[in-house]
């Protein structure tokens, strides 16, 4: 069944958890896909667990485009959405606007993620009046990692708490069809959960919002560079495909690979003329 921004939100009317999980590739969308989850986002966490960078703030409008096209072509049924990167959406309403439109238009995207409340509402309610449908997301941005000096989680007091709730009800008046709500106490996406009727998407948020988000790597335990305490690791990957890449180096040297029937062979007519060939 194919998932639409509006089975998320009547999947909140239902009471029923949304599931959604990252993807950059086509291998791995396609398999999430097969599994049954109801959303991907290609997310800008791929600077860190595929680019190999510090943070997600190097990712480039290029670079999401050209990694949401290969998880569209390998997900049939799961709703798309592309993050939009840092700085593709703060400069200026056309600029927000031109770049959302991007992810649809080439990155066969079905929805864009921006980061933030109040600063950025002119550019939520800019791109959903061009038609396309808004992913908000709150809480620990991690766009915003040199502002808070750190991956911290936020909403720890009251004015913090008042401007997330605050935000998430602005989000809410400007059309958005979720909102990710990541590394806050889950007291507070309780009460944001609550407040808003759209589905809200936790990541280290608690238990208590409408669905949840992993990024796969660290689901799959493949991401080993820092696993923060909100992951739960369904599998050691790493572990596994360490032990192959070391077996299969062992083959080789040793000569056990490959084998007979990794080969391809000639008729005997042909061996024999090989071998009077010289
Ligand atoms: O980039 C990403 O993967 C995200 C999720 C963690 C929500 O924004």
């Amino acid at each position: 069944m194919k998932k639409t921004t509006t089975y998320f939100k009547e999947a909140k009317k239902r009471g029923e958890k949304l599931t959604m999980l990252t993807a950059y590739d086509y291998s791995m969308a396609k398999l999430i896909d097969s599994a049954g989850i109801d959303g991907i986002l290609v997310g800008d966490s791929l600077g860190m667990v595929v680019l190999g960078y510090e943070n997600t703030l190097q990712v480039t409008v290029e670079d999401i485009i050209h990694h949401t096209r290969a998880v569209a072509r390998g997900a049939k049924d799961a709703l798309i959405v592309a993050d939009m990167p840092f700085l593709s959406y703060h400069i200026s309403v056309e600029d927000a606007i031109r770049n959302a439109g991007r992810m649809i238009k080439e990155g066969m995207a079905h929805a864009v993620k921006l980061e933030g409340g109040e600063e950025i509402i002119d550019k939520v309610r800019a791109i959903i009046n061009a038609q396309i449908p808004v992913m908000g997301h709150l809480g620990l941005t991690p766009q915003s990692v040199n502002v808070f000096g750190g991956f911290k989680v936020q909403g720890k007091n009251k004015s913090q708490i008042e401007k997330l709730i605050k935000d998430a009800k602005l989000l809410e008046e400007a059309g958005v069809f979720a909102i990710v709500l990541e590394g806050i106490p889950k007291e507070v996406a309780e009460r944001i959960t609550e407040t808003v009727s759209v589905p809200t998407i936790g990541i280290g948020a608690g238990v208590h919002c409408d669905g949840q988000i992993l990024v796969t790597q660290d689901l799959l335990g493949l991401y080993s560079d820092f696993v923060p305490k909100f992951v739960k690791q369904y599998r050691k990957l790493s572990v596994d495909i360490m032990e192959a890449f070391k077996e299969y180096i062992s083959d080789v040297k040793k000569g056990q690979f490959p084998k007979d029937e990794h080969s391809f062979k000639l008729d005997e007519q042909t061996k024999n003329e090989l071998e009077k060939l010289y």
